[in-house]
Order: C-alpha cells, then structure tokens, then sequence
C-alpha cells in the first residue's frame, strides 16, 4: 500500500527546483496544503506555474539566508522539507563564498526557524557528496571520507547541525543523502547543468556530449520519483531510532557516463533517429569528482520502507520522453 500524508501544512524551501518542483505537485495531489520559500536563484519559475492558481499553494519569494523571511515561511507548518541549495561542486569551488552562506548559514536559519515554530518534522537534501574521499563501494552511512570540495563540506555540516539541533532543542530531523537525481524539469542550460540534462540538450541539437575523462567514472542515478517516495516516507517514519538521522536515498546500482550515454542516445534515437548516428567526445576528469559512487540503500528500506521503484533505465525513459516533449 502507498504511504503518503494528507491534508497537512508543508513548507518546501527550492519548491522551484528539480526536487521541490516535483514534491510540490505530488503533495498537492494528495490533499496538503504547500508553501514554496525560493529566491528563483537556479530555479525557474516556470516550473511552479501548473499550480499557481491552486488555493492550497502559495509562493513566498526569498532568500534563505534572510531569518525574517525564514520565520515567516515556517509559521503555521506541521513539516518543513528543507530542498534550497547551491548545488553543484564546480560552482562550490569557482564561488565557495556564496554556496557556504546559502548552504550553511541558509541551512541553520531554516532549521532554527522551524524548531521555534515547533514543525513536526524537518526533512532535509544531504548529499552523496559527503562520502568524499572514501573509497568503500557500496556507500554506508556510517563510512564517511573526507570532503572534495566547498559543496560537499556544507553537505557535510548541515547533517553536524541537524543532529546538534535535535539533541539541543528537540527538533526531529532526517537528512537524505540524495545521490545523482535526474528527471523532469530539471535545468538542462547553464555552466552547471548536471550531466542528464546537458547530454540529453546535446544530442536533442545534434550535437556530440562532452564525457568527463573516459567515461568509466560510476554514478548511481536516481529518478525523481524515488527521491519523492523517500521525502513521504520520511515525513511518515515513526520509530524512535528511524528519526534524527541520515539515508541514502538511491536507487543502489551504478551506471557509467559511457552507458548512460548510451541509454541516452538509444531512447532519443527512437524519437529523431539521426541522434542515432552521434558519438561522445571525452575530455579531462573534473576536479573535485569522485571515480565510483553507489548507494547502500538497506537502511533507508529497513527504517523507513523505502523501495525504489525506477531504476536507471526506467527513469532515463520518462526523463527522456519529458526533455523531448518540453523543451
Ligand atoms: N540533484 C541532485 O543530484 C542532488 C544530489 C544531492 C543533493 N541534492 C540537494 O537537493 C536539493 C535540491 O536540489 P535540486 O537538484 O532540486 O536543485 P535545484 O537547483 O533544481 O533546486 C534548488 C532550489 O533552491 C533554490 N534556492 C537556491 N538558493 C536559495 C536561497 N538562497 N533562498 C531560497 N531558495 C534558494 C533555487 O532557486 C532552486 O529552486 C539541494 O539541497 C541539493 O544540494 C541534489
């Protein structure tokens, strides 16, 4: 059976994101009332117009790091799932000013905001990006490395800050390592783009991908929804030990950059056949990437009842399809 929550009060900060985006129009769906807390700063406005004119949505446009406009976003909330972030690691190393301010001190604004006002539960993107230098395949959460870049290390401190504030002031928290989430709306222009939206850009005009070094490096990819079966479970989870704590949330296989280019072409070829005949350039590894990343996904199955239902091939079908259709 689905499990899902009802008819309660839930702030989604980045609403205007890939992640939030897609939470906002399942909760809405079933029956909750939605605010979104974003600043537009990588998010796009288009991506909240479906529910615009639905009366149990509203939009509060700000910052993060603004507390006033944190304590105003929270007020009256049963949950807070806690999406605004500057992703992206090169972007982390190019400006690592910004991406600290929006991710760490953004981060405790929200979470200070939310204990004070007494939500429920506050649910927060982590990030894969924490295991940092550790080589062990399949990632554990308990098995941390060290951090390879500005982004994974406000990843990393905002877990430090949630389980501090749980112990300190009571606030019940989960942070979800989310590991390579793709699907749709997700922003495919830009200097930071992540790579399914930018390979998929590229062959829609004909144009050959750019692979990152040799294309062994692994990721596991993870479709949207699963990251939205996650958050629900998260907000649902009622056993002691299943809360103040981290999950990966993945789906737990890995997938090169040279088969996902592949997965990539065959898909689109079917809808323009020229795409067909288009092959991968290769260029240098990127500083700050990791070679192999795959999710043990036990703990989040056993705590909370997580069962990814898209794998790679799956999500790359309806994120394609959507890429297709949309843009
Ligand atoms: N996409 C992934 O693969 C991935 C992996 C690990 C973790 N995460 C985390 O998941 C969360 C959502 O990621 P996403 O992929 O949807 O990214 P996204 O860039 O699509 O969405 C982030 C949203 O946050 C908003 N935002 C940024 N700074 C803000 C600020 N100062 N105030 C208010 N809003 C602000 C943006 O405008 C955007 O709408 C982020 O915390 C990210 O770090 C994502």
């Amino acid at each position: 059976m689905e499990r899902t929550v009802g008819n309660a009060r839930i702030l989604v900060t980045g609403g205007a994101g890939l992640i939030g985006s897609n939470l906002v129009e399942v909760l809405l769906a079933q029956n909750n009332e939605v605010v979104v807390l974003d600043n537009f700063m990588t998010g796009k406005r288009e991506n909240l117009a479906p529910f615009a004119d639905n009366p149990a949505f509203t939009l509060i446009e700000g910052d993060i790091r603004d507390m006033a406009i944190c304590r105003k976003a929270v007020a009256g909330m049963d949950y807070v799932l806690h999406e605004a972030a500057l992703g992206s690691v090169p972007r982390s190393i190019k400006d690592p000013m910004t991406s600290t301010e929006v991710n760490i001190s953004g981060f405790v604004n929200m979470l200070f905001a939310a204990q004070e006002a007494k939500v429920k539960r506050f649910v927060y993107a982590a990030s894969s990006s924490t295991y940092g230098d550790s080589k062990s395949l399949p990632k554990v959460e308990d098995k941390i490395g060290k951090p390879l870049s500005p982004y994974a290390i406000t990843k990393y401190v905002d877990e430090l800050f949630a389980e501090n504030f749980s112990r300190t002031y009571g606030i019940e928290t989960i942070g979800l390592r989310y590991f390579n989430v793709f699907g749709r709306r997700q922003d495919p222009y830009g200097a930071y783009a992540a790579v399914i939206p930018k390979f998929v850009m590229s062959l829609m005009k004909h144009e050959s991908p750019l692979i990152n070094g040799d294309g062994n490096y692994s990721r596991d990819f993870t479709y949207v929804d699963n990251v939205i079966q996650a958050n629900q479970l998260a907000l649902l989870a009622d056993k002691p030990e299943a809360i103040n704590t981290v999950y990966n949330v993945a789906f737990g296989e890995r997938t090169t950059l040279n088969e996902l280019f592949e997965y990539l072409r065959s898909n689109l070829a079917k809808l323009d056949p020229e795409i067909g005949k288009i092959e991968a350039q290769h260029g240098s590894n990127r500083q700050g990437d990791i070679p192999h990343s795959l999710a043990c996904i036990d703990k989040a199955r056993t705590l909370l009842g997580y069962e990814p239902l898209f794998d790679i091939k799956r999500g790359l079908e309806q994120a394609t399809r959507w890429y297709f259709d949309n843009l």
